[in-house]
């Protein structure tokens, strides 16, 4: 038997998806090469925006054929898509032949859905609270090489007047630090190269447990003390909650690398307090400086939304400015969407769709240019490399990515997967830089699975 999962969304599905393939292949089932050709599929959804929506809605409509000819072919959607009012209906009358709808707070049971389903024409179960014990007890097929994501929290409480998330993860919900603790340790002693926290918010880590020694800080510190060569990664960071010890402790740590994604979306002050972000310009750029001068070598990264409601041609030029100053090595650019039942839905004044297009261009041009800019400074250097993978397009070439976040392409032997590596960068563009290596600075003796793909993002 057979099964394929088709992941949207952010690095939290991603995790999640690898949770479900982990009931999968305990269940006996194995990765096949396609969704046309699975007896399980399994559509982990995204809610973020229109397109997402648009994009799934397209590929499970290309299923329909494929299970006519196979009816025992069972499919299930899942994900923050199914959790929103009206779409587990919806989705039934549109897709009549998905055969398991479930939401975010209750992927624990899919196994027990699976069952249900021999004896019941359809399952459909989504529920609005969840033990989040049940979730971190289950076993993940990892997916993504070097690289482990751990949760940290659960949901959000921020309420972005544009966000889906807050309704469809439902309240912030922090795991016990030491349970956290012990799974990263956990997976250092496989072999994992890399661990990846993952929150919506991972500056509020632990607001929701009282005891004052439980916060992002004191995590960071406390994971920061495993002797192990990794590398120790989190996102995403929220502005209004970024404190300077938590800069503090990467800039003393051993193992948490020097790179921020930190996202602004909008460098207009009133258009800041429309998406009710708590927290102003100012507020942004003291931040970006107090990590500057705890860390010179720092990297950052955002996500901008562009036509936001009321949003003019002047906040339009504010976060131009705002993009200019801060000088990001990359960026997530987005067209703002409307979404059902949020603050923002309501709002006057929503942009139309070509000066959204005219501004999402503009701003791309513009961060090209500066990703170039920044790419180039590292002409003639040497930079230390994670090797996570095989170059997909050219042969004897593989790929990593440095301590500050970049992409890298070198050529090497496969058996250097998991080492890390020196490289002398002789090549840069706006995404990626390309060198050679000129020293292996830790050698890997875990056996490496190299990237599956079990888990394919859309
Ligand atoms: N919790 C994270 C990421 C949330 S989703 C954070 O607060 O940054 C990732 C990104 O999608 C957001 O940062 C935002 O830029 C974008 N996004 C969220 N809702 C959107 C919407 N309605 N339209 C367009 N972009 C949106
Ligand atoms: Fe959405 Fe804001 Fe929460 Fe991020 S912090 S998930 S943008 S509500
Ligand atoms: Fe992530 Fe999309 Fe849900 S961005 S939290 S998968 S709405």
């Amino acid at each position: 038997m057979k099964y394929y999962i088709n992941t949207y969304g952010c690095q939290m599905n991603v995790h999640e998806s690898e949770k479900l393939a982990g009931i999968l292949e305990e269940m006996g089932y194995t990765l096949a090469d396609s969704d046309k050709t699975a007896d399980v599929v399994v559509f982990n959804t995204c809610a973020i925006r229109e397109s997402a929506e648009q994009k799934i809605f397209g590929n499970i409509g290309m299923l329909k054929s494929v299970k006519a000819a196979n009816p025992n072919m069972i499919i299930a959607v899942c994900g923050c898509m199914s959790q929103q009012k009206g779409y587990p209906e919806m989705i039934v009358k549109k897709y009549p032949y998905v055969d398991i709808i479930f939401g975010t707070h209750n992927l624990a049971k899919f196994k027990e859905f699976l069952n249900k389903k021999k004896s019941q024409k359809r399952v459909v179960e989504v529920v609005e609270t969840e033990d989040i014990k049940l979730r971190d007890s289950m076993e993940a097929t990892r997916t993504s090489g070097t690289n482990a994501w751990v949760n940290i929290t659960y949901g959000c409480n921020n309420f972005c007047t544009y966000c889906i998330v807050p309704y469809v993860r439902g309240r912030e919900v922090s795991r016990p630090m030491q349970d956290i603790i012990d799974e990263v340790e956990k997976l250092l002693k496989k072999g994992f190269k890399q661990i990846t926290l993952l929150g919506q918010n991972v500056n509020s880590y632990g607001n929701d447990i009282d005891d004052e020694k439980v916060n992002f800080a004191n995590l960071l510190r406390e994971l920061d003390k495993l002797d192990y060569k990794y590398r120790l990664r989190f996102m995403t960071s929220h502005p209004k909650d970024l404190s300077k010890e938590v800069i503090d402790a990467m800039a003393n740590g051993k193992h948490i690398c020097h790179y921020l994604h930190l996202p602004v979306q909008s460098g207009s002050d009133e258009i800041l307090k429309k998406m009710n972000r708590h927290y102003d310009t100012k507020r942004y750029f003291s931040v970006i400086d107090m990590a500057r001068k705890a860390m010179p070598d720092i990297e950052f990264s955002s996500d901008i939304i562009v036509g936001f409601p009321g949003e003019t041609e002047e906040d339009f030029e504010d976060t131009i400015n705002l993009v200019k100053k801060v000088r990001y090595q990359q960026l997530f650019t987005f067209i703002y969407s409307k979404r059902k039942g949020t603050v923002a839905e309501k709002m006057p004044n929503q942009v139309d769709i070509k000066t959204k297009k005219q501004r999402l261009s503009k701003l791309i041009e513009i961060e090209r240019e500066i990703a170039t800019e920044i790419s180039q400074k590292y002409l003639g250097k040497k930079v230390e490399v994670l090797v996570e993978g095989i170059h997909p397009k050219k042969k004897g070439y593989l790929m990593g990515s440095t301590d500050f976040g970049k992409t890298i392409s070198f050529e090497g032997d496969e058996n250097l997967l998991g080492s890390f590596v020196s490289v002398l960068v002789d090549k840069a563009n706006h995404t990626t830089l390309s060198g050679k290596i000129v020293d292996v600075l830790d050698k890997s003796n875990s056996e490496y699975n190299l990237p599956k793909d079990k888990v394919r993002r859309k």
